[in-house]
């Protein structure tokens, strides 16, 4: 015997990803604010200057990737069931990645699902945490290692809270836009190589060019079954190298400038890039102080951590390799020889 459950249906989850100044907005529900300390102390007032709500709740979590964990995730829902809220509140992400991680978890899970709204205000968070439905925490196993995809119902992103962004969170934002670009666009890296992105006009340009890019690839690959591992490009390497580091040395996106310098090497070897190219791309992030050293105190052992990675299965890694500035290869057929060569080189 059998029951069938039909349940094929097409479910539009489209949103819109604004990239502007806040617009003043009244929601008709209730709405909880999850930020943290910081942002709040810096940009609680003007957010409230523009969101107004029916019934309107401020939870605060403690900063720092560290508290991106369960306990967080409790404090948020237990606040959410303390004001009653329902199928029809809706969260607010007001901060880093972090808190927009943790947001999107708790509104999946919160009686099995609320709408979230991301109001990002790092430069990463803004290109690419708060883009593409990723959410999740971490736990004694790893990083985002429990989460779900679930997509916000809108992005609202503001340039205007990047004006107290620390200089090396401002690079750590910068390595993800160049990633966008030398996987998916030369004519956008063109762009970088050559933009004041000191300036607001230009960097405002640059962050819509990074959010398109990645709403493209996530709108064709939701799920990271193809495509869009090619946004993983410098992680495979940066990973080990946040590993190896304790995450205390290197910002994230500091490890990812690195990993894609290893990559790009990696690259060379395979004929898949000129020196010229591996050059220009080193310029553009020493531009902006991102590191693109390091020291490797041992290859092997660096090799053997690939493995850790979630991205990679028990015997094969997954590489991402440029195809030239603005193209990209996936692939985990890469020599253990060549990898290792790399690793000595550098
Ligand atoms: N979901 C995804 O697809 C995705 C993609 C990339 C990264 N991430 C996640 O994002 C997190 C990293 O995000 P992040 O780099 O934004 O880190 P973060 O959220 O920790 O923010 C960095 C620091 O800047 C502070 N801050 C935030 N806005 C500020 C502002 N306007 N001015 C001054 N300080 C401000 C934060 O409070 C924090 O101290 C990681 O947990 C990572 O796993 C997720
Ligand atoms: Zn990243």
């Amino acid at each position: 015997m059998q029951v069938n459950i039909p349940l094929i249906k097409t479910i539009d989850n489209s949103y819109n990803i604004t990239i502007d100044t806040l617009e003043e907005k009244y929601f008709d529900t209730k709405v909880a604010i999850i930020t943290n300390p910081k942002v709040a102390g810096l940009h609680l007032g003007y957010l409230l200057s523009k969101i107004s709500a029916k019934e309107l709740y401020i939870i605060t979590v403690p900063d720092g990737e560290e508290y991106k964990n369960q306990d967080s995730i409790n404090l948020i829902l237990e606040s959410l069931f303390n004001h009653r809220f329902n199928r029809k509140s809706m969260l607010l992400a007001f901060g880093g990645g972090v808190i927009g991680d943790m947001t999107g978890y708790a509104a999946s899970i919160y009686q099995r699902g609320i709408d979230f709204i991301q109001v990002p205000t790092t430069l990463l968070s803004q290109v690419d945490a708060s883009v593409g439905g990723k959410t999740g925490m971490n736990n004694s196993y790893g990083k985002n290692l429990i989460g779900a995809f679930y997509q916000p119902k809108a992005v609202l992103i503001d340039p205007y809270f990047l004006t107290t962004l620390p200089s090396r969170e401002f690079g750590a934002g910068l390595a993800e836009i160049v990633k966008m670009a030398i996987t998916f666009n030369k004519v956008f890296f063109e762009f970088l190589e050559n933009a004041d992105l000191k300036n607001a006009e230009v960097l405002q340009e640059a962050i819509k060019q990074a959010v398109q890019t990645k709403a493209d690839v996530v709108a064709e690959d939701e799920k990271e079954h193809g495509i869009r591992a090619a946004l993983n490009y410098g992680h495979t390497f940066g990973h080990v190298i946040e590993n190896e580091t304790k995450y205390r040395r290197y910002l994230h996106g500091e490890a990812v400038a690195i990993g894609m310098v290893m990559a790009n090497n990696t690259a060379v070897k395979m004929g898949l890039m000129s020196e010229e190219e591996v050059k220009r791309v080193k310029t553009f992030l020493e531009k902006y102080n991102l590191p693109i050293n390091y020291n490797i105190a041992d290859t092997e052992q660096f090799y053997e951590t690939f493995f850790l990675d979630k991205k990679s299965s028990d015997t094969t890694i997954t590489f991402i390799i440029p195809n030239g500035i603005g193209d990209v290869k996936i692939t985990d057929e890469i020599d253990k020889e060549l990898v290792l060569s790399v690793l000595e080189e550098f």
